[in-house]
């Protein structure tokens, strides 16, 4: 345990010691409920799950999907209006499915694929929102709710902003570029000042492939590959992975971005430019169409965070692009914030900023605008919608500075201060430091900080929009390597590879942590043990470890109720460190949450207090 004296008097709990155990661990005190796992069924029908992965396609797209990330809490309403912490809908993100749990057997990995399993794939991607209630007895518990909803990879959704009906936007499916079907490995979110989810389409690359003889430049930027995907979704004659005539819709043919397709309606040359999106979902109307919203740039955005909203002003929301060297963000809406008719519109008109981090601890950013910056059709870009669609090619063309893989974003409610994670990358070579990216290679990754000159400029043509002073808040590492504000690391915090961030209402900045599966618990990263959850007092830079999650899992996605004293967290893809081969023999690296033998299911976990109390505050439990 830490030193009985700490200068935090907003942390209030026992740094948590690192485990490599197949089990959750909190400090004393606190209590742990596993929700929604993997293939509870949520909705329609409320297909039983099958422990044995035989559910069907269309029984996984009434159930919780794989791969928990990203979530919000939407609160019920009480009669006199004020939010409940009793109910409300939860709302998150399924990023992608681990072949080997999803399919009784693993995936079929010979060709033609069984289009029932590949459609299944798709159905297990994507958000589900759900109605939750706590009971009399404390625990948390599904509603049946005519708006509990899963959306997949094949749900109908609407393109709107600068890059609608652009042709770049054009498929067999919407020939007039307004259309788009479905939303696919979304990792981080965001919530709008209106109260919908913005859902963020991140490594929605490794989905497609294309055959065409020559390269495609801009396709090349953002790692489309001229080889299958990795899950091989394709239908396409030559490339067959689901036989055509399983495939009448094209919902497997149109992961072939090949140009000329063999027949017009599968050409589906465009299709990549339909993801890479943030998109915005209604989770109270469960009729709504969920719309891709163009202005806000398509990479592989790894979620959203707003500067909270004032009136009159405009809105401000930060996005990072997560792979090795990419940039952040910054979009700034052309309209004023106004509570009363505040909507999606914010979301369609504004300008586009990428960050330039300046040796001297000052930064700048350079605005995506078509005619400005040499954005102009002799450079490449037409128009502004396809300044927006190729973004990464117009960021490399301002001069924005490559970061060590930006994650999740958050913006201290107070102090309006920005804080984002850059989780790690051994790309970097010692020669390619920079100030804001000091370590090359950068193995354990770290936590940059900036304060806007104007969080909330006047307008989107105040000048003040363009600059900021930033430094760098934590260093990821070991005791010898690793830091925060300053300060060395020790047994109770030393942390790895940061991704999900998130404040808390009272400006507790909790951090989550995703080492990849390949070297969790190995070499020099055997020291942190599983994957975890910290939290930070910015102020005095007291850190403390609050969670450490099951085996091969990674924790991602947080937020508490109103009165901060229940948390969700999720638990991504535990047992993901089992192979193939370990696999068919039954051997599973973890079976958490329910014990051997079964199957180990990503889920969220209901965290509460014993005595009730905030969450990671007040006075520390008696031993
Ligand atoms: Fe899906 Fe960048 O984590
Ligand atoms: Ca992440
Ligand atoms: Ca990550
Ligand atoms: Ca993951």
């Amino acid at each position: 345990a830490r030193p009985a004296a700490s200068p935090s008097t907003l942390l209030g709990f026992e740094c948590v010691p690192t485990s490599a155990a197949d089990a959750v661990s909190v400090p004393p005190g606190y209590r742990v409920q596993v929700f929604l796992p993997w293939g509870e069924p949520i909705c329609g029908t409320y297909p039983d799950f099958d422990r044995h992965g035989g559910n069907s396609a269309s029984e996984q797209a009434e159930q919780m999907g794989m791969h928990h990330d990203g979530m919000h809490f939407f609160p019920a309403e009480d009669a006199t209006g004020r939010p409940r912490s009793d109910a409300g809908l939860l709302v998150m993100n399924h990023e992608y499915v681990d072949w080997l749990f999803l399919h009784p057997r693993g995936p079929t990995l010979t060709a033609p694929r069984p289009a029932d399993e590949v459609l299944k794939e798709m159905n297990a991607h994507g958000v589900s929102v759900c109605s939750v209630r706590r009971g009399e007895d404390g625990e948390w518990t599904l509603v049946r709710d005519v708006r509990n909803r899963r959306i997949t990879a094949c749900t109908p959704m609407t393109v709107t902003g600068p890059a609608r009906g652009h042709r770049l936007m054009r498929t067999a499916y919407s020939p007039e570029g307004t259309r788009a079907r479905g939303t696919m490995n979304n990792c981080s979110h965001g919530v709008t000042p209106w109260g919908t989810y913005l859902t963020c389409e991140e490594n929605w690359n490794h989905y497609f492939g294309y055959r065409d003889a020559a390269a495609r430049p801009a396709l090349d930027r953002y790692s489309v590959s001229h080889a299958p995907g990795r899950f091989g979704w394709y239908s396409t004659r030559g490339w067959e992975t689901v036989p055509s005539e399983a495939d009448p819709d094209a919902l497997f043919a149109r992961f072939d971005a090949t140009a000329q397709g063999p027949r017009a309606e599968t050409d589906y040359r465009n299709e990549p430019h339909t993801f890479g999106w943030i998109v915005e979902i209604d989770p109270n109307d469960p009729h709504s169409t969920p719309v891709k919203r163009t202005a806000l740039g398509r990479f592989a955005h790894e979620g959203i965070v707003f500067q909270p909203p004032v009136e009159g002003r405009p809105l401000v929301a930060y996005s990072g692009d997560d792979a090795t060297f990419e940039y952040i963000y910054k979009y700034v809406s052309r309209h004023p914030y106004r509570a009363v008719d505040a909507g999606g519109h914010l979301l369609d008109d504004g300008t586009l900023y990428v960050a330039r981090f300046e040796p001297d601890g000052r930064g700048r950013w350079l605005a995506l605008r078509h005619g400005e910056n040499g954005l102009t059709a002799e450079n490449g870009f037409a128009d502004q919608g396809e300044v927006l669609i190729h973004a990464r090619l117009a960021a490399d063309h301002v001069g924005a500075t490559a970061m060590d893989r930006p994650e999740w974003g958050a913006v201290h409610p107070q102090s309006r201060e920005v804080y984002f994670t850059l989780t790690n990358n051994t790309s970097r070579t010692a020669g390619q430091g920079d100030p804001a990216n000091p370590r090359g290679p950068n193995p354990f990754g770290h936590i940059v900080r900036w304060r806007e000159d104007a969080a909330l400029p006047a307008s989107a043509d105040d000048p003040a929009v363009e600059g900021f002073a930033w430094d760098i808040f934590a260093f990821a590492g070991d005791e010898r390597s690793g830091s925060v504000a300053g300060k060395p690391l020790d047994a109770g915090n030393i942390f790895a590879a940061p991704d999900g961030l998130w404040f808390d209402g009272d400006g507790r900045l909790w951090i989550q942590c995703d080492v990849s599966a390949e070297v969790v618990n190995q070499g020099p990263h055997a020291r942190f043990g599983n994957n975890q959850m910290l939290c930070a007092d910015p102020a005095t830079g007291d850190l403390r470890r609050f969670l450490v999650g099951p085996v091969g899992q990674e924790i991602t996605g947080v937020v508490g109720t109103p009165d901060g004293r229940t948390l969700f967290v999720n638990v991504q893809h535990p047992g993901e460190t089992t192979s193939l081969d370990a696999f068919r023999q039954g051997r599973y690296t973890s079976h958490w949450p329910d014990g051997a033998p079964h199957r180990p299911r990503s889920a969220c976990l209901v965290i509460t207090r014993e005595d009730g109390g905030v969450i990671g505050g007040g006075t520390p439990p008696d031993p």
